[in-house]
């Protein structure tokens, strides 16, 4: 059903975008990483708990809040509460930020893609390591710059397409060829010898610690903050997304039954792109007799440099998977980011509406991205700390995280800070305040499943709990606070 907003063409493409959205780098190399660091299946045991009790729930009230008051997050909350109104704008405010390191990303993914096809164009000539790569890479910042502009142009032409003409159509083609790109990648992974060390380590509890990869089991208390903090950026939640793209979604649709298949896929897919790079990190770092412990499995590292070697170790054909695999991550950065960019051009079509006037969804996608490359530029610029750039609070504070560099500046202000709040908030309002009833009447609209009880329940208790416990986590994560030991 059309109205001025635009909406989906068809429930397919509405999932497909949404399972777009949480698809993303998150899933690529944080949710290897932080399994590997946090002990392997105690992590994904937590994790899946955590996704079903928490993710599951505020994703079926974003997307209720969105269609019930076919507005963007700014809109919604107003709509909804009058003493919560102003936690919509935390819900702008970080889209915009983590696009600022987002975009800074996805050009690097670009820039990668192009080595390796050059790679593949000159096969014989020399070539460099993964890690003088990824060096002259990050200090030389007019190149960043550049590709970072280039990640943003891709995304303002998907945006200004608008939601079915352009998100929808890219995530149509986009995510079934992540996932065809994504089987190729494992296939490769598993045959390389070596390769099932990585897979124990992802699947054997215990594994990790006793083959030497970590020196010992994390606590309980950080395995929880860092499982949560994952999970909640992997399905893209309070972030306004899904309550924008929930409100270009018709009233007939399931929200129960469209909420379990984004969160399934969501999972499944960080699940295989474990198995894709982990056993290929660790494969390579055997033949090439590196200590366990000395394999960068964590951070832009895994990515950028090991991976990066493994291809280049492949011989003539490496480059070839080089270039498939940094596509696919592309295409999972940029059908994230267009839902970045989404949350904040619907705030501004929607104010516009609200005046009485029809926003211009080419301008306000334009300015959008303008705005985004001012403060991706500093990213780009500050090559993860390569280039002495000053990050606020460096010198003053001392504590080293959060501030080493402007990206992780960046993460801690909307992952780590503004994510779990905005999530508490939410959950605060819709269980005490508005009571979930309101939202439930919305749910039933497209399903009639006996979810009531469930999800006024975790509403209520379990997510503010859960919440409580993961902003814990992330504040003592990025100020290296101790407090759980
Ligand atoms: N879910 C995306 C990922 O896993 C990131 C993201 C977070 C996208 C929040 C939109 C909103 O990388």
């Amino acid at each position: 059903m059309a109205n001025e907003r635009g909406s989906w063409g068809s429930n397919i493409g509405f999932l497909l975008a949404a399972i777009g959205s949480a698809v993303g780098l998150g899933n690529i190399w944080g949710f290897p990483y932080k399994m590997g660091k946090s002990g392997g299946f105690t992590f994904l045991l937590i994790y899946l708990l955590l996704a079903v009790f928490v993710g599951f729930v505020i994703m079926m009230g974003e997307l209720a809040m969105g269609r019930k008051t076919g507005k963007g997050t700014v809109g919604a909350y107003h709509a909804l509460s009058k003493k919560f109104k102003w936690v919509g704008w935390l819900a702008v405010f970080s889209p915009f930020v983590i696009m600022s390191f987002y975009s800074v990303l996805g050009g690097y993914c670009i820039e990668y893609m192009a080595l390796n096809l050059s790679n593949l164009a000159f096969a014989g000539a020399e070539i460099k390591t993964g890690s003088d790569l990824f060096g002259a890479m990050l200090t030389n910042p007019f190149g960043c710059v550049a590709f970072t502009l280039l990640f943003l142009i891709i995304c303002y032409l998907i945006n200004r397409g608008g939601v079915s003409g352009g998100i929808e159509k890219f995530n149509k083609v986009g995510m079934p060829a992540l996932f065809v790109m994504l089987v190729i990648i494992i296939i490769r992974s598993l045959t390389l010898p070596g390769a099932m060390e990585g897979l124990k380590f992802m699947f054997v509890p215990g594994y990790a610690v006793k083959a030497g990869f970590i020196a010992a089991e994390p606590n309980f208390a950080t395995v929880l903050a860092t499982a949560g903090g994952q999970m909640f950026f992997s399905l893209s939640l309070a972030m306004g997304v899904m309550i924008t793209y929930g409100s270009y979604l018709d009233k007939k649709e399931d929200l129960v039954k469209n909420s379990a298949v984004i969160v399934v896929a969501d999972t499944v897919v960080a699940t295989m792109a474990g198995i894709a790079v982990i056993p290929a990190a660790v494969a390579n770092g055997i033949q090439n007799g590196i200590p366990l412990n000395e394999i960068k499995l964590g951070g832009p590292s895994l990515l950028f440099v090991t991976l990066q070697d493994v291809f280049q170790a492949m011989g003539t054909i490496g480059p070839l998977f080089g270039v498939i695999f940094y596509l696919l991550v592309l295409i999972a950065a940029i059908s994230s980011a267009i839902s970045l960019v989404e949350v904040v051009a619907t705030f501004f079509m929607d104010r516009a509406a609200a005046k009485g006037q029809e926003g211009n969804r080419h301008r306000i996608v334009l300015l959008v991205c303008l705005a985004i490359m001012v403060e991706a530029a500093l990213v780009a610029v500050d090559g993860l700390g390569s280039n002495g750039i000053w990050v606020p609070g460096q010198a003053t504070f001392g504590i080293h995280g959060w501030n080493d560099c402007w990206l992780d500046f960046m993460d801690m202000m909307s992952e780590g800070i503004a994510m779990p709040l905005g999530a508490l908030l939410m959950s605060i309002m819709v269980g005490w305040e508005i009571k979930p009833k309101t939202l439930l009447d919305e749910i039933h609209s497209g399903a009639s499943s006996k979810i009531d009880g469930f999800f006024a329940f975790c509403i209520k208790f379990i997510v503010p709990l859960g919440m409580v416990l993961i902003l814990l986590g992330q504040i003592n994560d990025f100020f290296g606070l101790g407090i759980f030991g």
